[in-house]
């Protein structure tokens, strides 16, 4: 029977840009739609920009422009990112829709008639100069625990504590800079508790992973707090009816932008709204979410839901986060990388692929390691499955005119067997499965490819009496090539889309049972580059580059005012910058701090040893350009000879920080 499917990512924030730990969730979301929609599915995939909010509305007057200015700029940024990634979206919508307002209002106006909400007055922190309530996030200071400066109101980066603005030390508004005061207002609470029995057994209704419910029972044994749904103006959202100056908290009016979205698409798709979430709808409603967001969608939604009398999913799918090589994605190791960086250096199906190798149904956290990405696109995707058909291609144009021969004769045993898996390759997309999925691919990839080197068709070729089996062989290598790309398509539609150009067939899971046979195959182009390994430097280089070569601390030029004592310009012409290139990085046995550098100076070499190893990873500076100190006097270290010296900035923020140039700088060019 044909299912009907809405299927959901979390609504990005529309603060800023897409990047690499985003793309997991909607990679995995997107394969699953792809899949669904391969597998005959009526199936609808539906996205917003989540644009409302306190940091949205600081950041568009931080620009000098309106908050609507802003939500639609990145929602252009994030829809170009999310295409150039392949994420199929039937609508990416928005928050601030004219469908999530009614939705929104709707849903407070249906829990306030159930007497779900209350109001009571609470004290917060405000910022008398900017006129606005600070949410915890805008509060800094010392942190009481461990005493690290310039901490978040809600938590200590230094230390990891937890704890209320209220007892951080010397407390400023990130803002104003002005001392938070304490002020009065009234507040609109959604009553959850009201809801424990229903949610305590609703989340283990089988809509939740396991360990997502087990998760969410912690909570129940603390007791569930009313929810304050409120938000004073000035604030860039949803006007609470009724109530003056008051505005929905962000949360509130997001997750109904599941449904505003579908909404909007049904309008535009003729089809009816009540399908999806009417309360006799029978369509399956799939939300994906990142491990983060896990309170929103288990607990607040489905009360929302209930208590507005609209049904509730049918299934919620939390993820982990991505990590890259093994650490939190870091600006000043270069491993902060948005979308758009990697876009101008490599291909996105790489990184689509490396993320299915590593998903699975499980809430656990994936590792990007670069060089085993490096390993596993060309080895896996260039190596095993595209290199079949450049092989076969040859032969059957040179040899047969395009055509394939009109039976797999004694080798349809062997097609056939390539089949056995296919139904278990389905139920490893459906479950969620990829990591398995792929690695069963990948075993057929093994096996087809060992077809042909047993085969050996360059051997048969030299044989004219030979020319029936290698018609046979030419066929069965790329019948098999089709069966790989049809399996890998819900992870790489770019590629199987020329692929299958170039068989000149459709995507159609069920029609590999019939092996296409005497079917003319177009001329082979060029289907998928390897990656090089400068691409990867590059791109470690450029998100590198960005965020620390514009570190500085805002007070610094006062400082250097009082305390520097002037130098002439004859002082400083004495000084010879170059710009390097790095050709090496090596730790240095028995040096906690030091990297051993091998510098491209532009006329030969020069080894140096810097102090910069707690902030990078040695591989990642390989083939970025830095700037060095050339005409330093060599200096003999215990480890060898330093001829010169590396530029990096630090401060009690953090660092070090390597300078780079500009893009078309090159190595020998002189700074000044
Ligand atoms: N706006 C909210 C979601 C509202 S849904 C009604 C939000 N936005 S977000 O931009 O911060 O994150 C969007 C999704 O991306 C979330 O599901 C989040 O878990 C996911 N990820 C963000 N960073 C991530 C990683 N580093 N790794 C994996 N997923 C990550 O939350
Ligand atoms: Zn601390």
């Amino acid at each position: 029977m044909k299912r009907r499917l809405l299927i959901t990512s979390a609504l990005p924030y529309a603060n800023g840009p897409i990047h690499l730990g985003h793309l997991v969730e909607y990679t995995q979301t997107d394969i699953w739609a792809r899949y669904q929609r391969l597998r005959g599915h009526d199936c609808v995939y539906v996205c917003a920009d989540d644009a409302h909010g306190t940091p949205i509305m600081l950041r568009a007057k931080s620009e000098g422009i309106t908050p609507e200015e802003l939500i639609t700029r990145m929602h252009g940024d994030h829809l170009r990112d999310f295409t150039g990634f392949g994420i199929q979206f039937d609508l990416y919508h928005s928050t601030h829709s004219p469908e999530n307002f009614e939705i929104s209002q709707g849903i407070y106006r249906a829990l306030r008639a159930a007497d779900y909400i209350n109001v009571r007055e609470i004290e917060q922190a405000y910022d008398a100069v900017a006129g606005i309530f600070l949410p915890d996030r805008f509060i800094r200071g010392t942190c009481p625990r461990c005493g690290a400066a310039d901490q978040y109101g809600d938590s200590c980066e230094a230390c990891g504590a937890t704890y209320s603005p209220t007892d951080l030390i010397n407390p400023v508004s990130a803002v104003s800079g002005a001392v938070p005061e304490r002020r009065n207002s009234e507040h609109y609470f959604f009553q959850l508790g009201d809801f424990s029995n229903f949610l305590q057994q609703w989340i283990h209704s089988g809509t939740l992973q396991e360990e997502i419910a087990h998760k969410l029972d912690e909570w129940f044994s603390i007791g569930l707090a009313d929810w304050d749904i409120s938000r004073d103006a000035p604030y860039f959202g949803i006007p609470i009816p009724d109530a003056p100056d008051k505005f929905f908290y962000v949360w509130l009016d997001a997750l109904p932008g599941y449904m505003a979205a579908t909404k909007h698409w049904c309008a535009t798709h003729d089809r009816n709204f009540a399908d999806y979430w009417g309360p006799e709808s029978t369509a399956e409603i799939y939300h994906f979410i990142g491990k983060d967001i896990i309170y929103f969608h288990g607990l607040f939604w489905p009360a929302m839901l209930k208590g507005s009398g609209h049904r509730l999913p049918t299934g919620i799918f939390a993820h982990g986060h991505l990590t890259v090589n093994g650490a939190k994605m870091s600006k000043s190791r270069g491993t902060s990388i948005t979308a758009g960086q990697y876009l101008q250096h490599l291909n996105p199906e790489f990184l689509r692929y490396y993320i299915a190798t590593k998903l699975n149904s499980h809430v656990e956290d994936i590792d990007l390691n670069l060089e085993d990405f490096l390993l596993k696109g060309n080895g896996d995707l260039v190596g095993k499955v595209v290199n079949l058909a450049s092989r076969a291609a040859g032969f059957i144009q040179r040899s047969f005119a395009g055509r394939l021969a009109a039976s797999l004769g004694k080798d349809q045993a062997f097609y056939d067997g390539l089949l056995q898996t296919q139904e278990a390759i389905g139920e490893a997309y459906a479950g969620r499965e990829y990591g398995k999925a792929m690695r069963d691919i990948m075993a057929l990839a093994d096996q087809v490819n060992a077809y042909v080197d047993q085969n050996a068709p360059w051997a048969l070729a030299k044989d004219s009496a030979q020319r029936e089996a290698l018609h046979r062989v030419v066929t069965v290598t790329l019948n098999g090539f089709r069966v790989l790309i049809t399996l890998l398509s819900p992870v790489l539609p770019e590629l199987s889309r020329k692929a299958l150009e170039f068989l000149h067939c459709e995507l159609d899971w069920a029609a590999l049972a019939q092996p296409l046979l005497d079917h003319p195959i177009r001329p082979y182009t060029h289907l998928l580059q390897r990656m090089e390994k400068t691409q990867v430097d590059a791109l470690i280089q450029n998100s590198a580059e960005g965020p620390a070569s514009i570190q500085t601390s805002p007070t610094a030029p006062a400082e250097l005012k009082e305390e520097t004592p002037f130098i002439s310009m004859d002082d400083f012409s004495k000084v010879d910058l170059r710009i390097v290139r790095i050709v090496s990085a090596e730790a240095v046995e028995g040096a906690d701090k030091l990297l051993h550098l091998t510098l491209d100076i532009g006329e030969g070499t020069r080894s140096v040893f810097a102090g910069i190893k707690s902030a990078y990873d040695p591989i990642s500076l390989v083939g970025r350009l830095t700037v060095m100190v050339a005409n330093l006097a060599p200096r003999k270290m215990r480890f060898g000879l330093s001829e010169g010296m590396v530029l990096a900035a630090s401060g009690p923020e953090g660092g070090p920080f390597l300078l780079s140039p500009d893009s078309g700088a090159q190595p020998g060019m002189r700074v000044k």
